[in-house]
């Protein structure tokens, strides 16, 4: 089977240090992959380097068989990259339906069949749609600056849904989330379609164990284990690691 994503040999320094040290990731269509590690592991830096915003110094990313190593971050979105980011980023004077409108937008146009009207009109459907599925419908009119934290999230895994993506790519979902949230976070995930592969990154080991098939764990920007949740939790290199420092 052609991977969904490939990471082959991704390098990335910051002065003498190596975030990412040749490191390979394999993601099939529609699996469920955590991204685990201690802090300062490389795992934000490798989201980075799949979603477009960081260039590797070595390495090249394929999605679907097809090299994405140059293009930029909306090119990788049109082809199916979406993502949340570790601290939400929302456009906070836009009301929370404008917001996932905006993230729409470039998908409801239909080729040949460019309508002002008709491609805003579809947005705004897709933004109902999501809004309601990720319980935000009731807040829809409000500014996106006034959301509280976990709201917040739930917008941007809206916005990030908007863009139709078949690989999505969370940073730490649950991070700073009520427990209610974090059971509804889990909910919504476990129902989301395999046409969706998911590359989570998150430090509750209880939810990596809960929604994911395979783990791979960074550490010091190298991978030191990949395998099962089953495989991982049994692994001692891998608590040792995680005694040493996780936050
Ligand atoms: N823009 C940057 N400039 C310099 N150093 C950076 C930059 N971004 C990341 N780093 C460093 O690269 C290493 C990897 O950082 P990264 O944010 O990828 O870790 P992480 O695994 O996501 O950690 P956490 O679990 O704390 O979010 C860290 O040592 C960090 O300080
Ligand atoms: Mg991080």
């Amino acid at each position: 089977m052609t991977p969904l994503l490939a990471a082959c040999g991704i390098t990335v320094r910051y002065g003498s240090l190596a975030a990412l040290d040749g490191v390979d990731l394999r993601v099939d269509p529609g699996q469920r992959h955590a991204l685990i590690g201690p802090n300062g592991a490389g795992k934000t830096t490798l989201l980075n380097v799949i979603a477009g915003a960081t260039r590797p110094r070595t390495g090249r990313i394929l999605l679907a068989g097809r090299d994405v190593t140059r293009r930029g971050p909306a090119a990788r979105a049109r082809r199916g990259i979406g993502r949340i980011h570790q601290r939400p980023a929302v456009w906070a004077t836009l009301t929370v339906a404008e917001n996932v409108e905006v993230a729409a937008l470039p998908h409801a146009v239909r080729p040949g069949r460019w309508r002002p009207g008709g491609t805003r009109a579809a947005a705004r459907r897709t933004a109902d749609t999501l809004l309601a599925r990720v319980g935000l419908a009731d807040l829809a009119g409000r500014a996106a600056g006034q959301l509280a934290h976990g709201q917040r999230r739930q917008l941007e895994i809206a916005m990030a849904l908007a863009g139709r993506p078949r690989l999505l790519l969370l940073d730490e979902p649950a991070a700073g989330l009520s427990a209610t949230e974090v059971g509804r976070l889990v909910e919504f995930l476990r129902d989301l379609p395999r046409a969706v592969a998911v590359l989570l990154v998150e430090h509750r080991l209880d939810l990596v164990y809960a929604l994911c098939d395979t783990v791979t764990v960074l550490r010091d920007g190298r991978p030191l284990a990949a395998g099962t949740p089953s495989e991982i939790r049994a692994s001692a290199q891998v608590r040792q690691a995680y005694a040493e420092g996780v936050g």
